[in-house]
């Protein structure tokens, strides 16, 4: 992790916010090429979940919505985490994570070893429940009257706007709804790089079904399937990830199965998704609360029901963190050890780099280049030797380095080289883009 995290910072990708006040604990700044890969992941799920299929539609919503969302909901009741206080270190820590959260005056334990050795259980206080809604106040008041809250999720609005949505779209149940959006949650130990924040974005489909059953679990094993195989076409290694179910006290009340996509990252197998059947009690939350009708009526069957709800919730940080440590390689090119990020080509920040060998060769090279951009996001470089410039793009998983030399002005070729296995090839400048949509189907 630590290596990762430090390329990531030196070639653009991550940066501590506010990093010259001393950053802030929980919130991360996408640098250039971190937000090339970010747009690159969420367009792929974009294009899975929504624009290539009939029967799911996007929305974006606004980050705060009505407080009563909240109740609800019930975030405003139970969305919180235990969290103890160290007595010494004054340090504050989710107390189900004491026994893999480092001690705030001596890493090298656990806040669980520390409290043992040193003074024994007494040294933590009692346990206490802590929202982790992050609150705010609309308008010039502050009192409970303008109380509102960043959202902890994007999902809680597709449900609230689950009618409009359904009418202006003429969908039918079976249907879902998806959206990438920001969500806020004050988390009490924000920990593993950009793993677990308190500003993060997620990725999220409700998928709506009749509230049978047998039709919900359906779809809900369409989802666990269809979902684990994204990560595979994100090109993810199969050997890394895995499901795990969640047993039956770990479930919601009302939740009737949930699997969790997990990878295993330096720090363990952790989430990176989770699906699951939440039957119709979202819906029915928010018909209570607003005392508006959100039933469906089947024009077919003409019945009239409460749809359930089939999730798909994943996080756009924890995706991109996911694809940094699994394309991350080292091995040795031309007798010189390389940092190697092998990302996929679809979702790679640059997919080619253009490199004319001398600077006398500019012009055609930089020709080239303002071609390519039209389609693809390219970089020029014509700084060093060659083999520098390789180096630099390996780093930042350039799929494929173009070098324009002398023989171009008169064979109207150049070299594509490979970043992976390093081969090259000669290929005729009118046939480079051909050539680059190819790879990059
Ligand atoms: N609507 C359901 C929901 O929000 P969740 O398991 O709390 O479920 C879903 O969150 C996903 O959002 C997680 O699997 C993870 O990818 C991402 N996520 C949750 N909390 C996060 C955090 N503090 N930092 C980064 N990503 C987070």
């Amino acid at each position: 992790m630590e290596k990762l995290v430090s390329l990531a910072k030196r070639r653009g990708f991550i940066f501590q916010s506010s990093e010259i006040y001393g950053g802030i604990n929980g919130f991360w700044d996408y640098g250039p090429l971190g937000v090339e890969l970010r747009n690159n992941i969420k367009n792929f799920w974009w294009n899975h979940m929504v624009r290539l299929r009939d029967n799911v539609i996007g929305i974006d919503t606004s980050i705060i919505c009505h407080p009563k969302t909240w109740v609800a909901s019930g975030h405003v009741d139970c969305f919180s985490d235990p969290m103890v206080d160290c007595k010494t270190c004054k340090g504050r820590f989710r107390a189900d994570h004491l026994g893999s959260l480092p001690c705030g005056q001596k890493p090298s334990l656990t806040v669980e070893q520390c409290a043992q050795q040193k003074k024994g259980p007494g040294e933590l206080t009692e346990v206490r429940q802590f929202n982790l809604m992050f609150e705010t106040y609309i308008g010039a008041l502050r009192d409970e009257s303008a109380k509102a809250y960043l959202r902890p999720e994007t999902c809680q609005s597709i449900f609230t706007q689950f009618k409009n949505v359904q009418i202006v779209s003429r969908q039918k149940v079976p249907f879902g709804i998806a959206q990438i959006g920001k969500s806020f949650r004050n988390e009490i130990t924000p920990r593993n790089f950009i793993f677990r924040s308190r500003e993060f974005e997620q990725m999220e489909m409700e998928f709506f079904t009749k509230p049978d059953e047998a039709e919900a679990q359906k779809w809900y094993e369409y989802w666990v399937e269809e979902r684990f195989q994204w990560f595979f076409k994100l090109g993810i290694k199969p050997d890394k990830l895995r499901k795990r179910e969640h047993a039956k006290d770990e479930l919601a009340h009302y939740a009737k199965g949930c699997v969790d996509v997990e990878y295993e990252f330096p720090f363990g197998f952790s989430e990176l998704e989770g699906i699951a059947n939440r039957s119709n009690y979202d819906l029915t939350q928010h018909m209570k609360a607003s005392g508006k009708d959100l039933s469906y009526f089947d024009d077919a069957t003409k019945e009239k029901y409460v749809p359930a709800v089939i999730e798909s919730s994943l996080g756009v940080d924890r995706t991109l963190l996911t694809v940094l440590v699994d394309a991350y390689d080292e091995d040795v090119a031309d007798g010189e050890e390389r940092i190697v990020m092998r990302f996929s080509p679809k979702i790679a920040p640059f997919k080619a780099a253009i490199f004319p060998l001398s600077r006398k060769l500019a012009e055609p090279a930089t020709k080239l280049e303002h071609d390519l951009r039209q389609e693809f996001n390219t970089d020029f470089d014509d700084v060093g030797s060659i083999g520098k410039r390789y180096r630099r793009h390996d780093e930042v998983g350039t799929p494929f380095c173009i070098t324009y030399d002398f023989d171009s002005e008169n064979d109207h070729q150049v070299t594509i080289r490979h970043r992976d296995s390093m081969q090259q090839e000669r290929v005729s400048i009118d046939k480079v883009k051909d050539y680059l949509r190819e790879k990059l189907k």
